[in-house]
């Protein structure tokens, strides 16, 4: 097991990764002093850990669909329901968007009460369960309303991982390709336990440094600026992983086309992607121009076009890169047709395959 520490003065936290993990959620809940826990959980019952304490169970789905306002109203309601008091707990069983609605809850329930996270994804253990970011959807976007409302402990139990789909898991190693180009050592061939807590602990050393993403933290959103244009213009159909994938390639290519990194530097971006069977081209369906005009909207952006890129000095923020250089890249990346890049009917299970 790894325990990797978060530490932002009060508000620090440990996060547990390795098999069977999930069993000390009565020890921090004991640690916490609360008299009452309020799990909710989108997955089946037996995944629920014993709590030590009264405990209410709610059943919740995965999905942006309930990312919203309302459920936080419904959830905060089922709250004051059981009696759940400031002192107390709430712990979320799921992926990203479980953790962002039930985070978000705990943040505004009582004006903020302790939460444990269990991220039962990938995508989630490496990234949306860590560092405190909570938040839902508006009619107008994604995470248009939320708060930084750091969780007590995240305990990402591994075991969990055993039953996800391929394709999920993929999700996740989208995540931790990134990581080869902010700051991570190179994770290949490593045990997934040992991936997963090396991509932990680069990003608690990046909130610890700046929690309210005013600066250092817009790293981890490397291959992102392609990558969010590229799930809203497949409509979803592409993973958010797999678009940060082929964001990462390209975010090399522009590197290398700035004259920020060397050929070598490139094509390694590309060699990381293809390890970890994530896809490294433009789907023939979305059109550059549609892209360009989503990359445009990117909320990362000051002025112009804005993407994270690698350089002499690591990677970091660059704005107001110039448009023909951003057109040109695009234009010269390798495209194949979306079927040839995922397995858009995957039901695979990865670790029984
Ligand atoms: N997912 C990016 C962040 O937590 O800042």
């Amino acid at each position: 097991m790894a325990s990797i520490p978060l530490r932002i003065g009060d508000h620090s936290y440990d996060v547990l990764i390795g098999p069977g993990v999930r069993t000390s959620l009565a020890e921090v809940v004991r640690r916490l002093g609360a008299k009452r826990a309020v799990v909710v959980s989108a997955r089946p019952e037996e995944w629920v850990p014993d709590t030590g304490v009264e405990t209410l169970l709610l059943p919740a789905r995965d999905g942006e669909q309930d990312k919203t306002l309302t459920t936080v109203e419904k959830l905060c309601g089922e709250f004051v329901r059981f009696g759940l008091t400031r002192s107390d707990v709430v712990v979320s069983c799921g992926g990203g968007t479980t953790t962002d609605v039930v985070g978000l809850a705990a943040a505004l329930y009582h004006r903020g009460v302790a939460v444990v996270h269990l991220p039962t994804s990938l995508l989630a253990q490496v990234d949306a369960g860590v560092g405190g970011k909570t938040a839902v959807n508006l009619p107008a976007g994604k995470n248009l309303v939320g708060a930084y409302w750091q969780p007590s402990a995240v305990l990402c139990d591994t075991d969990y991982l055993s039953t996800l789909p391929r394709r999920e898991l993929l999700n996740g190693y989208g995540e931790i390709a990134r990581c080869h180009f902010i700051g991570a050592a190179d994770l290949r061939g490593l045990p997934l336990p040992d991936q997963i807590a090396a991509s932990v602990s680069l990003k608690a050393r990046i909130v610890e440094a700046d929690e309210r993403d005013t600066g250092i933290r817009h790293i981890l959103n490397y291959g992102h600026t392609l990558g969010h244009a590229l799930e809203k213009a497949s409509d979803f159909a592409l993973r958010h992983g797999e678009a940060v994938a082929i964001g990462t390639v390209y975010a090399g290519r522009l590197a290398g086309a700035l004259g920020r990194i060397d050929e070598a530097r490139v094509a390694e971006h590309q060699d990381i992607v293809e390890y970890y069977g994530l896809p490294a081209a433009l789907p023939e369906e979305t059109a550059p121009a549609a892209l360009m005009r989503l990359m445009r909207h990117d909320k990362k952006a000051i002025s112009g076009l804005a993407f994270v890129l690698d350089g002499p000095t690591g990677a970091e923020l660059v704005d107001d890169v110039p448009h023909e250089v951003v057109a040109r890249v695009l234009d010269r990346m390798p495209r194949a047709p979306l079927a040839d890049l995922v397995d858009l009917v995957d039901t695979t299970d990865m670790a029984r395959s």
